[in-house]
């Protein structure tokens, strides 16, 4: 039996879990992206297709907690080549400002039109006669089109989670043109911010050469594909249930205590990633120390840096150097039983990153470049007092939103300090507005919202199709 929605994402929403007897489990993954679309994947009874994780070959599909999934296998090639290279060596220093410099390999690229072309394939499979299809993000660029030309029945639309670059510096890649053409077989390309949309449109009108005007793209087949933004969020009501449970409510107490009851917890949650900005936020953490500005009686700050991508080299360096400056912070600011930093290299349930956000005072997100930040959202869901500041990069997609943040540019160490500092020394009063303000925020665009406002588009373009031709050739710039 086919599907009427099929969700194609590079991974699958669940890892493999070892239990007390030595046999493993498939449980859901606490990431982002399966909060988002889980609810959607209930409602339509779609299935999911997306890699497992690791080598194993010949799965079979299977379901966990309802959800039907289709595992897709790949080899120690496809992973470095698809996964660790072209799309996380190439794409993501890409598409994330230069932050890391994007490496170009011919044989990177192969690997991922190849995977590409697998996820399609499958796709086309499984999906019922005018059903629809959602692909996520940067690992699968391609697959619109090719799903497109297998399956002009489909109803195809994508989401790119993470930013999408200006022209300035997607004219570096040397396959430039295949992405544009491979999202242009979508009916709906999804951004989280209008600039990325705009980038997109303007891109596919110079190096494409396709007609345009707003946010539409006027194909010479006759489709219309439409770029628009539809900034994520999460499981608001979630979040902020979880945070109030009594086990989430104890575990804090505990945190606090086994840090010392400081005055306040300074905490960053990133997946140890170059573009977080960790090493600069606990640089000028550490300056305010050195500064005599609060010292380690008063404050500690909590940073949980989530191992990820971990044989890809640039990571590698990373973990180095984050390592390297919380010793030396440490050595240098630390005293009997309080570092200056309580640095966590690990990964936590959700439950446990509830309590983390409850337990802290300032959360500190401050990424070079950041698609949206979801940490930054279920910090604020999970302050269901009205208490907490945060601390926010005006890099990260959330700055659009969370306007009463402390907006601060990751790239100015003493800016930086001021908005900590502020923070810290912020009175209630005003800690309580800001936080209302940025909750009513998340309240009302919550992942359900997301997840209804992309579909809901992308049946509005199917129809604006049928009705709408542009008049005359028109090339708006
Ligand atoms: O933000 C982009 C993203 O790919 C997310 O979808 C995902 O949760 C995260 O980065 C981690 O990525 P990876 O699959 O490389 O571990």
């Amino acid at each position: 039996m086919g599907h009427d929605l099929v969700i194609v994402a590079n991974r699958l929403p669940v890892d493999r879990a070892e239990r007390p007897d030595g046999t493993s489990e498939w449980r859901p993954s606490p990431g982002g992206l399966v909060t988002a679309i889980e609810p959607v994947m209930r409602a339509e009874n779609g299935v999911w297709l997306g890699w497992p994780g690791g080598t194993e070959q010949d799965l079979e599909p299977f379901e966990v907690d309802g959800l039907d999934l289709h595992p897709m296998s790949m080899t120690a090639e496809e992973i470095e080549g698809h996964y660790e290279g072209f799309s996380n060596g190439t794409l993501w220093p890409l598409y994330h400002d230069l932050v890391a410099k994007p490496e170009f390999h011919r044989e990177w690229w192969d690997s991922y039109v190849a995977v590409n072309r697998r996820f399609a394939d499958q796709a086309a499979e499984l999906a019922n006669e005018g059903a629809l299809v959602w692909v996520q993000d940067y690992q699968m660029q391609l697959v619109p089109q090719m799903l497109r030309e297998l399956r002009p029945d489909l109803r195809i639309g994508f989401y790119l989670h993470i930013p999408f670059p200006p022209a300035e510096l997607f004219q570096q890649l040397p396959w430039r043109r295949q992405l544009l053409e491979g999202l242009l077989g979508a009916d709906l390309v999804g951004f989280q911010l209008p600039g990325g949309a705009a980038n997109f449109v303007r891109l596919v009108r110079q190096r494409v050469g396709h007609k345009t005007h707003r946010d539409l793209v006027y194909l010479p087949d006759g489709r219309t594909v439409r770029a628009a933004a539809f900034p994520i969020s999460i499981d608001t009501q979630g979040f902020e249930e979880l945070a109030q449970t009594p086990e989430v409510t104890a575990r804090t107490k505990e945190i606090r205590s086994a840090l010392g009851d400081p005055r306040k917890i300074f905490l960053g949650i990133d997946r140890l990633d170059y573009t977080k900005g960790i090493y600069a936020r606990l640089r000028a953490y550490a300056e305010l120390l050195a500064d005599d500005h609060f010292d380690v009686e008063d404050a500690v700050f909590v940073q949980v840096a989530v191992p990820s991508r971990e044989q890809v080299e640039e990571y590698q360096r990373l973990r180095d150097e984050t390592d390297r400056l919380v010793g030396r912070i440490n050595g240098d600011h630390g005293k009997i039983g309080r570092p200056a930093i309580s640095y966590l290299h690990s990964s936590y349930p959700r439950e446990e990153m509830a309590a983390l956000y409850r337990a802290a005072d300032i959360m500190v997100v401050t990424p070079y470049r950041d698609g949206m930040n979801l940490v930054a959202k279920e910090y604020v869901a999970s302050q269901y007092d009205d208490a907490g500041a945060l601390v926010l990069s005006e890099f990260a997609g959330a700055a659009d939103e969370l306007r009463q943040a402390w907006l601060v540019n990751p790239y100015d160490i003493n800016g930086m300090k001021s908005a900590l500092l502020e923070a810290y020394q912020a009175d209630e009063k005003d800690l309580v507005k800001r936080m209302k303000a940025m909750r009513k925020t998340v309240k009302k665009h919550d992942v359900a919202a997301w997840a209804d406002s992309f579909m809901t588009a992308l049946a509005d373009v199917r129809d604006h199709r049928k009705t709408v031709r542009p008049s005359r050739s028109r090339s708006d710039g």
